[in-house]
């Protein structure tokens, strides 16, 4: 297996879960980084980055060209943005060519949209194979045991490329 774990991480969350199955199941790590960074601010974040992905604005990526083809599985990491992807991840769907690889989604939320978002990713990623899902409610802020189970799982999955369903 040849692995690719990509993902976008405005706060942190989904970068800690992406790292950990990158290093869990020896894939590639690449975190996608828009040129113009995104409001953090308690209320801007969820007006401003919110009208971005209501009109699926795609951001410009300073990240050099990824070499997808080299991968057979490719990861896919993403906080819940209004029940979808966050945009960098609409950017590199639509970017990059990517047609009969394993793929995998990893969502990370606050409690809702996971089910929303998988299938508007799933619809973003047509023509691959989807070989799993796995959803995590903000892994920062605890539940540590709950988290280290599923990690473990659906890192098992991967490294099996098995299916995983959450
Ligand atoms: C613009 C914006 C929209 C969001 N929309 C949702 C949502 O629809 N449902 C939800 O459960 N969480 C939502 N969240 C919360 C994040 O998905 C959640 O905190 C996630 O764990 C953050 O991941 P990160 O730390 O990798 O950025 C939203 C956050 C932002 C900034």
């Amino acid at each position: 297996m040849s692995a690719l774990m990509v993902y976008y991480s405005l706060e942190g969350n989904t970068d800690y879960i992406a790292k950990e199955i990158a290093s869990r199941c020896g894939a590639d790590l690449v975190r996608l980084i828009p040129k113009k960074g995104y409001a953090t601010g308690k209320a801007s974040k969820y007006v401003w980055n919110g009208f971005c992905i209501t009109f699926h604005m795609k951001p410009k990526l300073v990240n050099e060209k990824i070499p997808v083809d080299r991968y057979d599985t490719i990861i896919i990491g993403t906080p819940v943005w209004s029940s979808d992807c966050a945009p960098p991840l609409l950017t590199f769907s639509s970017e990059y060519q990517i047609k009969n690889k394993n793929i995998y989604f990893v969502i990370c939320h606050a409690g809702g949209g996971g089910t929303k978002t998988m299938l508007k990713m799933e619809r973003y990623l047509d023509g691959n194979i989807i070989k799993g899902k796995v959803e995590f409610r903000d892994p920062l802020k605890g539940m540590d045991k709950e988290v280290e189970q599923k990690l473990k799982e659906f890192c098992k999955a991967i490294t099996e490329q098995k299916t995983y369903n959450m």
